[in-house]
């Protein structure tokens, strides 16, 4: 294996220290997958520059310049703090022609913003909730007539801010106030979606043309009660004691009829093709009782912390933390931008 000049571009304050020792849990959380990738690629024996970045992309020119890295490997998920300013920095290192690895600028930009995916994945007949936007200063609420109950969610924003248990809405009041709270506290158009009652599932999706898709890995809330509906939430994301007490946790989705399975890894194919996207992704998907499938959203560069859904998913089918690294690296070394003629 080629030992490649990596420059790992994270946010500003996530640049890991070379160790775990000493560090609280809670402090490790922050940059737990920065330091995994970065330990990783040296342990693998790359040649590794982590470069913390917020509002500034001098660093990152100064360091191609100076540097000439193989790669850059894109862990950063926003620029002065907007998360949908990352397309605007793999631009930057296309402009730059700087491989990279992960999404090109064009997926990022149409998986980000909801609206926008979901009209795409409709044109290609991807089944998708059937939705509405709520753009912020807005006031009229029933764009177009979906029946409820409704899911209220950011356009914009991802990790669930801004997802509660309220999030669900059944009447005409419920949904007005929500969307307002969308607008208010995340400061983002809202879009109000059919509510998919099922299984939560999440399939790990890598390649430029040739695609390879991960077993789907489903988030299981095993002592939540029925009456709660069974959707992740921010406190479910992030919440410790909250993910103990109802029993939530992801694994491998068991007894998935292997037709359903089949077309799942069809529908989440289709729609990384439909949606620009190269690298590596991870769909959001729900499952409903009577076998439908819809996706929920397609994340580009999703997280790569070890023994998180997309690894854990990847080494199901053998491929361990360090050859899925390498892999990434390999398809960012392969992509074809336009730079490249
Ligand atoms: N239309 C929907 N019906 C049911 N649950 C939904 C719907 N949309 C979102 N959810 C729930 O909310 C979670 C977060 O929504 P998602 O669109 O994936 O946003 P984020 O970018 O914050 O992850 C999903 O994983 C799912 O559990
Ligand atoms: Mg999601």
């Amino acid at each position: 294996m080629k030992r490649l000049r990596v420059l790992v571009i994270m946010r500003e304050g996530l640049v890991p220290p070379d160790t775990l020792e000493g560090r609280s849990e809670k402090e490790i959380a922050e940059w737990k997958s920065e330091f995994d990738v970065v330990t990783t690629l040296r342990e693998m024996g790359h040649d590794v520059r982590p470069l913390g970045v917020f509002d500034d992309l001098s660093p990152i020119r100064q360091t191609i310049q100076d540097w000439s890295p193989h790669i850059a490997f894109m862990l950063l998920e926003e620029f002065h703090g907007v998360a949908s300013y990352d397309y605007a920095v793999v631009g930057y290192l296309e402009l730059m022609r700087q491989p990279y690895t992960g999404c090109n600028p064009i997926g990022l930009m149409l998986s980000r913003d909801k609206a926008t995916a979901k009209r795409i994945l409709a044109h290609h007949r991807i089944p998708t909730p059937g939705f509405s936007v709520f753009p912020r200063g807005q006031t009229k609420m029933r764009a177009r007539q979906l029946p409820f109950p409704l899911f209220i969610k950011s356009s914009m924003e991802d990790a669930s801010l801004g997802i509660s248990q309220a999030s669900i809405v059944y009447d005409e009041a419920a949904l007005a106030e929500r969307v307002q709270f969308i607008h208010e506290s995340v400061q983002s158009d809202a879009i109000a979606e059919q509510y998919i009652d099922g299984r939560e599932l999440y399939v790990g999706v890598i390649g430029n043309r040739r695609l390879q898709t991960f077993p789907p890995w489903e988030m299981v809330f095993s002592k939540m009660p029925d009456h709660m509906p069974h959707v992740a939430t921010a406190k479910v994301k992030w919440d410790r004691e909250y993910q103990k007490k109802y029993g939530i946790k992801t694994n491998r989705a068991k007894d998935l009829p292997p037709a359903v399975e089949k077309q799942i890894m069809k529908l989440c194919k289709r729609s990384y093709r439909a949606l620009n996207m190269s690298g590596y992704a991870r769909m959001d998907l729900r499952l409903r009782k009577d076998g439908r499938v819809f996706l929920i959203e397609a994340n580009a560069n999703p997280n790569l912390e070890y023994g998180e859904d997309f690894a854990e998913s990847a080494e199901w089918i053998g491929i361990e933390y360090e050859a899925l690294l390498q892999k990434l690296l390999n398809l960012g070394l392969g992509y074809h931008p336009p730079w490249k003629g």
